[in-house]
């Protein structure tokens, strides 16, 4: 039986582990080749480990494990050029570029006085800038090819409602909301959809590197102002697996969503939902 994005290739950002790793998975299963990419240096200013090239040879193994092609690179999504160049060797190797997952991103929590500029501006290039540079580096492929296709940018819930002591990340997942829907009102006439989602607490290695950490940022925040604790609570207990947001990411993708574009999807539990 054809699966739901056969046939399809979808570049996703941040591949290496976590959810992008998870995505390149799940649309794999359903038929799709990839294109990844993902950092192999830590990033400056993050208080936990961002991903390295060992963490991308697994995602490499785990999709080749399902009999669909991989291209994979290292590259920062702060780098414009060097993605053009990646995604247009992808799109030489696979042969056409359907999906996009705007998903790469860094969280640097902590009260609103410990946010530095060199902070905020290291969230707002990744997580802002870095996934309009992934649009702008897939999009020309996109429409030279004239088959429409997918866009899915990775906001977050706090691209929905503010969580505290998460100044800078609100920020740009806020930004990540209003560019979803400024694509997509000037793409859909190319046939190309675009999407945000809105993750709530998944467990992967940045959830794992700001909550529960002693010192951690948001123990910093909730002993200055414990009224503000509760805001952190999804109205579903626990944590998600990425997979159930690949799940989400999975459906934007494919056919069955060909109606939904401009479309801030929360999957969070309830977490941005007043
Ligand atoms: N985990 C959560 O609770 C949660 C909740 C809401 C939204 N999100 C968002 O989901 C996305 C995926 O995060 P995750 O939970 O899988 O965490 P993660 O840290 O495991 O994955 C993020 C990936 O992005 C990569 N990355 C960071 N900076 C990069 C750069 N400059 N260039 C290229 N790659 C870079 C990291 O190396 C890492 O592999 C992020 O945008 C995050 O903000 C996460």
């Amino acid at each position: 039986m054809a699966g739901r994005v056969q046939g399809k290739v979808a570049f996703i950002t941040g591949a290496a582990r976590g959810q992008g790793r998870a995505h390149a998975i799940r649309l794999a299963e359903e038929g799709a080749d990839i294109i990844a990419i993902d950092i192999d240096t830590q990033v400056e200013n993050v208080p936990y480990a961002t991903a390295n090239a060992e963490d991308m040879k697994e995602t490499v193994r785990l999709v080749e494990a399902l009999d669909r092609r991989i291209v994979a690179e290292t590259c920062d999504v702060r780098d414009l050029e060097k993605m053009k160049s990646v995604v247009a060797k992808g799109v030489a190797e696979l042969g056409r570029l359907d999906i996009v997952a705007g998903n790469a991103g860094v969280d640097i929590v902590g009260p609103w006085h410990s946010m530095t500029p060199e902070i905020v501006r290291t969230t707002l290039d990744i997580n802002l800038i870095g996934v309009w540079n992934s649009v702008m580096a897939a999009l020309p492929h996109m429409l030279e090819a004239g088959n429409g296709g997918s866009i899915i940018l990775t906001s977050s819930a706090n691209g929905l409602k503010a969580g505290p002591w998460n100044m800078a990340y609100n920020m740009s997942k806020y930004g990540v909301t209003g560019m979803s829907k400024s694509f997509a009102q000037e793409l859909a006439k190319d046939g190309i959809r675009v999407n945000s989602v809105h993750p709530g607490g998944v467990d992967t290695p940045m959830a794992q590197g700001i909550m529960g950490v002693e010192d951690s940022g948001f123990v910093k925040g909730m002993a200055e102002n414990p009224s503000l604790t509760g805001m952190l609570t999804q109205w579903i207990p626990g944590m998600m697996e990425a997979r159930e947001i690949s799940n989400a990411v999975l459906f934007l993708a494919s056919d069955e969503a060909k109606w939904v574009t401009g479309h801030a999807m929360a999957v969070d539990g309830g977490l941005s939902q007043y």
